[in-house]
């Protein structure tokens, strides 16, 4: 997986790409990133990659010549097709299912404007989406590029020491993680639930799965909504072969309550059909306009 950086702030990625599971990723050539500055495709003596809006307003907006000529750079290098997206606050909000997509593309290129934002014209001519972290506004596309980076890169195999962790991890059910401990198993008069001491896997495994769904009730109830979630649950909870799994099964009623699940689903969930979870392509777009 290749990951292109525009930016006006290189330095900001140095400690990032150095440390952990993403500098072993690096040096595995598992991941591989690449640095642009804006600034380096600027023609004037000063490297002015900014500029005032049209139509007054505050903030400066970045300057279209020195982005479309660092896009250029990258798209004229060799190497497979890449998707080219702008980080910004007003683009589609970034989830696993998305992440999951983009973890599709052998490489991406990812713009991160500042201040005011991209000039547009650059974005119609260019990008094939825009992606926004979350409901918030940040200085700039830096961090974002940094969760995508991330958030793919965790997908990309051999970069996990193992499968299972992501497989356990939030958000692969589309429910949110079962709280973790580790030792000591007293910590100021707390104790550790006794389900994860037994050294039952699938005991383990069936209670962390009613853990999760209580958790995801409890912090994020409209996450339960998404459809074909009840039965991939009921479906996953049937697999786990534990005598003492009745113990936790409380939990899959309380999720079953307000929602709809066939009656053959219930009395067998490993008779219906697998549905795969709703997922999105994304894809660089063969549509753009040409780039000049
Ligand atoms: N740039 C500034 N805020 C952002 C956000 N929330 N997501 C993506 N890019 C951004």
């Amino acid at each position: 997986m290749i990951f292109e950086i525009l930016t006006l702030f290189p330095d900001i990625f140095s400690s990032f790409l150095a440390e952990s599971l993403i500098a072993k990723a690096l040096g595995k050539k598992l991941i591989q990133v690449e640095l642009v500055n804006i600034r380096d495709f600027a023609d004037d003596r000063r490297r002015t990659a900014d500029d005032r809006p049209f139509g007054g307003g505050p903030g400066m907006v970045l300057k279209p010549q020195p982005l479309a000529l660092a896009l250029d750079s990258r798209l004229n290098s060799p190497g497979p097709k890449p998707l080219v997206v702008n980080l910004t606050p007003s683009g589609r909000l970034l989830d696993q299912n998305l992440v999951r997509s983009l973890a599709q593309n052998e490489r991406i290129i990812l713009i991160c404007g500042r201040y005011e934002g991209v000039d547009q014209r650059v974005i119609d001519l260019y990008a094939d989406m825009e992606l926004s972290i979350g409901d918030y506004v940040l200085n700039g596309g830096e961090v974002p590029a940094m969760v995508v980076i991330e958030a793919v890169s965790r997908l990309t195999p051999g970069f996990m020491g193992k499968t299972q962790s992501l497989l356990d991890e939030s958000h692969s059910y589309g429910l949110l993680e079962a709280p973790v401990y580790t030792r000591p198993r007293l910590f100021r008069g707390m104790d550790v639930p006794e389900q994860l001491l037994s050294g039952h896997h699938a005991q383990i495994a069936a209670f962390r799965l009613a853990e999760a769904v209580a958790k995801t009730r409890e912090v994020r109830p409209e996450l339960l909504d998404r459809p074909g979630l009840v039965e991939e649950t009921a479906r996953a909870f049937n697999r786990i072969d534990s005598p003492l799994k009745a113990k936790t099964d409380n939990s899959l009623p309380a999720l079953k309550a307000d929602q709809e699940i066939s009656p053959e689903l219930e009395s067998n969930p490993l008779a219906a059909e697998d549905q795969p979870a709703a997922e999105t392509t994304v894809e660089s777009s063969e549509t753009k306009p040409e780039r000049s």
